[in-house]
């Protein structure tokens, strides 16, 4: 039987979820649907059309915004990452438990490390922004034995407070958070990225040009939209070399579908049906 899976966002019209998920099934020959699912904004929606999914036979769920807390307020057993990022992003329907992950930022290291060719032992990161997607990314980056992390968020405070909370699950890696201004009086750092929101009107985060290394990565966590605000900004510094992040969008669907089948999919056709120049 078709095993079913989906994934659930509001709005929901432009995931490209299924289309990568549809890519992953081909590609490793598994017996399964993936469809789309606007959990709508009713109060209760994302929970009713979970559990009707669920009942239905579901086998599984990719989650987006605006529920990615809710996900997790909604699973019987969540891994480190989903309880440190305070978010899932992935669940799974297993014997009548719902099971929860966070993938975001095993999906952007993995884009990194491996799309990218850049290793982050011992590398110094700059994460602008102390939202969700900066803390989902905060173990991952953590964990691949980058030397020092420093979050610099609008919202000073918020940073510092994230910083301190995460401290002690991030093992020998150092971190620290502050405002954007604090950041010129600092060394340089070898990757940059933009977990902010602030493409979105329009904004690049106030970042020195100080802050990038010769040869830094600037990363974009937004996908699709070519030279946003910050890559503009980071190109205009010199030097750096510039990603957005549909790599990260797709090592984590890659991640999942892993997690879902047993099997991992090449994530190349994926990678090259959606990449969007940066022009
Ligand atoms: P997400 O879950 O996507 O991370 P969020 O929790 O709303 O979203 O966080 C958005 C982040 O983008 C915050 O760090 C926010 O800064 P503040 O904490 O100061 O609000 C940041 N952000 C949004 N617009 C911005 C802008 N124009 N310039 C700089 N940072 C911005």
């Amino acid at each position: 039987m078709t095993d079913r899976y989906a994934v659930i966002g509001h709005p929901i019209a432009h995931s490209k979820s299924p289309l990568i998920h549809g890519l992953f099934a081909q590609a490793t020959a598994q017996d399964m649907s993936y469809e789309a699912i606007d959990g709508g904004a009713d109060e209760g929606g994302f929970e009713r059309a979970l559990a009707a999914f669920r009942a239905a036979g579901g086998k599984g769920m990719n989650v987006t915004l605006p529920f990615k807390r809710r996900a997790l307020a909604a699973a019987d057993e969540a891994s480190e990452d989903a309880r440190l990022a305070g978010a899932a992003n992935a669940l799974r329907f297993d014997r009548g438990r719902t099971l929860a992950r966070n993938f975001d930022g095993i999906g952007l290291v993995r884009d990194i490390e491996v799309n990218l060719g850049l290793a982050l032992t011992g590398c110094r990161v700059l994460l602008l922004g102390a939202g969700g997607a900066t803390r989902g990314a905060l173990l991952p980056l953590a964990r691949t034995g980058a030397a020092r992390i420093v979050i610099a968020n609008r919202t000073p405070a918020k940073a510092r407070d994230l910083a301190r909370e995460l401290a002690p699950h991030l093992g020998d890696c150092a971190i620290d958070g502050g405002g954007f201004d604090e950041l010129a009086a600092q060394p340089p750092f070898d990757v940059v990225i933009n977990a902010t929101s602030a493409s979105l009107s329009g904004e690049a985060p106030a970042v020195p040009a100080s802050a990038f290394a010769s040869g830094a990565l600037a990363y974009d966590m937004m996908y699709g939209k070519g030279l946003t605000p910050f890559l503009t900004l980071a190109q205009d510094a010199g030097g750096a070399r510039l990603a957005d992040g549909v790599g990260m969008l797709v090592e984590q669907a890659a991640e999942a579908f892993a997690w879902w089948r047993g099997v991992r999919p090449d994530t190349r056709a994926a990678l090259d049906r959606l990449t969007v120049p940066l022009v």
